[in-house]
């Protein structure tokens, strides 16, 4: 990958110069001045995605400042080299392959001499295998009855994208129930446990490195209060018990059965593991067809991001609108709110995704950055982030870029439900822009229009509080349905644009060494609470904290 300081680029220069230009334009002067340019500033992807970025703060100039910069950047070269299998995970030597997963398109690949295409297909039967049995209630418990629950034991990649996906698709769900624990606190386990008869439960620990602290002390637990349940014996952990990693000696030692360990794959980062057999919990939970439409959804994006040119590729054009925030009107973050019940955890979801891939301070020269990296993702489902902050996005001071989604046809029709969503999904974004100015105040009031003296005394009156800047920029994404299929695009197009932001911002955005300061911190803090004496280890507020713990602790 090209490494450059982005800030010594000649587009970067030039988007400097350009914004300062254009940066107090409004969204309603450029509206007014071009009645093109929705179709200017728009993409239908194969009619199961309308992308309209036409409501941002930028101009044709912009975007080809934008795309220059990607250019400079050779992305092409970069993404080309992702799907090759080059080693671009350059601090952990490594390749990142997760669109080796879904690969319905392109030819076999070869890492190390290995054709790992067919090791992915020899998993994804044992996937198959498995969760057909447990759908078709084949697969029995040591009580010799068919499964009813199934318990995801994982965290970060091995939960975010699994629980997000199962609850996104829940209109696809067989008689399954699905459980995520992930959470080291142990209500996490207790509060699961209640809703479960280990008789008739699945336990599947997913751990890349199955070392991880969470996981392997939520599956320490589990596996010995379902040994403590009577007449239950070492073996029937073979019935109820599986493991999703990389590290097959710990898996053994745990006590899974070789046969009831799925393998997952150096070269696939944990953020981008869903794809999978960390995805074993989607398949048992909408059945592996509806998995497989899931990988052939991220596949067909794969394709577009792959051979569509720069100016026409929506994860590039989603990336590059990103720089033009944080990089030029620093925006500190980005919200995702999508209009959809069932997708409620999809911001959280992309958050591991955005800020442990870009979330760093080091570019790819060793160089401490000097410019903004990853933005802070937030969100949550419309409509009900408008009682909550919306109002700070209408008349606050913060410039915050947002995405909103909405599938056109809901799975669930009743009253008229949808078209009042849908009715304030295009208001919002339309507010967001516009807002609303003294002329519509005075019309809402019934005040006479445009009189020098009732604009005079609306300025003292408590109107002016009415006022909405508007100048929010906002990225709209009308999807046909939310279905596997249309899941698998959106979170292949996501983990695209996060590719091209970091690309760009010069940075490596697939290892994630900050993490593993606060787990060995974790460990050796440990150590000390189970010491009676108190703390003079640490500074004065570690000390202070860490002694009124051991001082208070009943
Ligand atoms: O957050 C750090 C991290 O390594 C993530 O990248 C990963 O998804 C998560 O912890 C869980 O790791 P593992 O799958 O190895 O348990």
């Amino acid at each position: 990958m090209k490494s450059l300081n982005p800030t010594t680029t000649k587009s970067w220069k030039d988007l400097k110069k350009h914004y300062l230009k254009i940066k107090d334009i409004h969204l309603k002067d450029l509206f007014q001045n071009d009645s093109n340019r929705f179709e200017k500033f728009s993409l239908n992807f194969k009619d199961i995605i309308l992308f309209d970025y036409s409501k941002n703060r930028l101009t044709t100039k912009t975007m080809s400042y934008l795309l220059n910069l990607a250019q400079e950047f050779n992305l092409k070269d970069s993404i080309l080299s992702m799907f090759e299998g080059k080693k671009i995970n350059f601090t952990e030597n490594k390749p990142v392959l997760h669109t080796a997963l879904r690969n319905f398109h392109r030819k076999n690949i070869i890492l190390n001499k290995k054709n790992i295409s067919l090791e992915i297909k020899n998993v994804l039967k044992k996937i198959k295998l498995f969760s057909d049995a447990v759908i078709n209630k084949k697969w029995k418990g040591y009580s010799d009855k068919s499964i009813t629950d199934v318990v995801n034991i994982g965290i970060g990649g091995s939960d975010l994208g699994p629980f997000m996906v199962t609850e996104a698709l829940k209109p696809y769900k067989n008689h399954l129930n699905m459980h995520f624990i992930s959470n080291l606190d142990g209500t996490h386990v207790i509060e699961t446990l209640k809703k479960i008869d280990m008789s008739t439960t699945i336990f599947l620990i997913s751990s890349k490195t199955f070392t991880t602290q969470e996981t392997i002390t939520n599956a320490n637990t589990i596996k010995k209060l379902f040994l403590n349940q009577n007449k239950v014996l070492e073996s029937d952990m073979s019935k109820h018990f599986f493991a999703i990693s990389m590290n097959k000696n710990e898996v053994l030692k745990f006590g899974i059965l070789e046969e009831n360990f799925f393998p997952i794959w150096d070269w696939v980062g944990g953020r981008y593991s869903v794809w999978s057999a960390v995805g074993l919990s989607i398949a048992l939970s909408i059945g592996y067809k509806n998995f497989s439409l899931f990988l052939k959804g991220a596949d067909v994006m794969d394709e577009h991001f792959l051979n569509t040119p720069l100016k026409k590729n929506i994860p590039v054009l989603l990336g590059l609108i990103s720089i033009w925030y944080n990089n030029f009107f620093n925006a500190q973050t980005e919200a995702i709110f999508v209009y959809d019940q069932y997708m409620y955890k999809f911001s959280t979801y992309l958050q591991q995704t955005n800020m442990e891939s870009n979330g760093k301070n080091i570019d790819r020269n060793k160089n401490i950055v000097s410019w903004q990296t990853g933005s802070i993702i937030w969100g949550e489902p419309g409509s009900n982030g408008q009682h909550s902050f919306y109002q700070l996005l209408h008349q606050g001071t913060k410039l915050i870029p947002s995405d909103f989604i909405i599938p056109i046809n809901t799975h669930n029709q009743i009253n008229n439900h949808h078209i009042k969503l849908l009715s304030h999904f295009f208001a919002q974004t339309k507010s967001l822009a516009f807002g609303k100015s003294i002329k519509e105040i005075l019309k809402d009031n019934n005040l006479e229009k445009n009189t020098f003296q009732y604009i005079s005394d609306l300025n003292n009156d408590i109107n002016i509080y009415k006022l909405c800047h508007g100048n929010q920029p906002t990225n709209s994404f009308l999807l046909d349905k939310i279905t596997p299929y249309t899941l698998g695009i959106l979170m292949s197009l996501y983990e695209h644009k996060v590719f091209t932001q970091g690309v760009i911002m010069n940075i490596f955005s697939f290892d994630q060494w900050g993490v593993e300061l606060g787990k060995s911190a974790a460990n050796n803090i440990l150590n000390e609470l189970k010491k009676k004496k108190l703390t003079k280890k640490y500074d004065s507020s570690t000390n202070a904290l860490i002694n009124f713990y051991k001082l208070n602790k009943k």
